[in-house]
């Protein structure tokens, strides 16, 4: 029996941060050296179009990305690790599932309803700043994941929607047109934190709130400083399951260290010496791995070397397959 698929991608906006890290890519780093199934990490930079209209920035983040993943050891040997835009099949199966796409299923994307209720609200236009990219995201999503015909797709709560619609739009061709393709299905790890903030809400850009994942040791203290504590003194005793700096600790500590930690806020830790133990920890898990992120992004040809390779044996999927997509919906030579 051929390999069960595991795919998943990430959008290149922003700087990574220990959100990110906890959340997606320390568990995709250990899940890339499994050998027992087929695994594809990617790039999203068509996605990121959607949300940034800054050159630079795109171009930053994928540099940024992609040496974060290779820094903290994803096996790229065994995994597939390749950027989207490298893979021309992708639009051009974009444009194939556009073509089965009800409107209507687009219409109750939340990421696209959101915006239209934001806009109600503020008494704009319903479609003001409402771009045909984001409307249609979910089928180039769709398009990542059927190019591969990945069963498993590892991704957050926000994105099971997606994943679903990914397969409503799978089963639409293959009723219409064949199997062709697997029908998907979103993974979401229960193990996995979701990483509070500077502020104490979810980690993430939008909020700018975000401890980035690689800065100087310096840099990181200072970070990891402002986290937002109360007021309680050293010898006060202090509640763990609202602080946002033991939520941090927890995602980065064993089980033993944990309890170790709830029993020092019992005994009234002072908030400067929690902090400091909790960049002690985060530094030693990711001290080893900043010195491979500095090198890679002061030489990136080697990122890019990685990326080539990577899209190269993702075509040797996707070129035999589009063409038999195309084939499929009556698009094929003539004689
Ligand atoms: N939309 C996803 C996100 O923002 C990223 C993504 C793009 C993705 N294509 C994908 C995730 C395919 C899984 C599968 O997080």
């Amino acid at each position: 029996m051929a390999k069960e698929r595991i795919l998943t991608g990430i959008t290149t906006t922003g700087t990574p941060h220990l959100g990110n890290y906890v959340g997606a890519i320390r568990p995709s780093v250990v899940a890339s050296k499994h050998k027992e199934v087929e695994s594809f990490y990617f790039l999203a930079d068509y996605h990121a179009l959607i949300k940034c209209q800054d050159p630079a920035e795109i171009h930053r983040s994928t540099l940024e990305i992609a040496a974060s993943w290779m820094a903290l050891g994803l096996d790229t040997d065994n995994a597939i690790f390749y950027r989207q835009s490298d893979i021309p099949e992708i639009p051009e199966l974009t444009w194939l599932l556009n073509c089965i796409t009800a409107k209507g299923l687009m219409n109750r994307s939340h990421a696209y309803k959101a915006a239209v209720q934001e806009n109600e609200s503020a008494n704009e236009d319903s479609d003001f700043g409402i771009t045909m990219g984001l409307f249609s995201y979910p089928v180039l999503m769709a398009a990542d994941i059927l190019m591969f015909n990945a069963g498993k797709i590892p991704v957050g709560r926000d994105q099971i929607q997606h994943v679903e619609m990914a397969r409503d739009i799978a089963q639409r061709f293959n009723h219409h047109y064949g199997e062709h393709f697997v029908l998907p299905e979103a993974v979401i790890d229960d193990n996995v934190p979701l990483l509070q903030g500077l502020d104490g809400r979810k980690m993430s850009k939008s909020y700018g709130n975000t401890i980035p994942l690689f800065l100087s040791e310096k840099q990181l203290k200072k970070s990891i400083n402002k986290i937002k504590t109360n007021l309680l003194e050293p010898g006060e005793p202090k509640d763990p399951d609202s602080s946002t700096v033991f939520q941090v600790w927890q995602a980065f500590a064993s089980g033993e260290q944990t309890a170790e930690m709830r029993r020092e806020f019992a005994s009234g830790i002072a908030w400067g010496e929690a902090k400091k133990r909790l960049f002690e920890l985060i530094n030693k898990e990711l001290a080893p791995a900043r010195q491979h992120y500095e090198e890679l992004l002061a030489a990136p040809q080697e990122i890019e070397s990685v990326l080539l390779t990577g899209a190269a044996r993702a075509r040797q999927i996707s070129q035999p397959f589009i063409n038999k997509l195309r084939r499929a919906v009556g698009i094929n030579a003539l004689a």
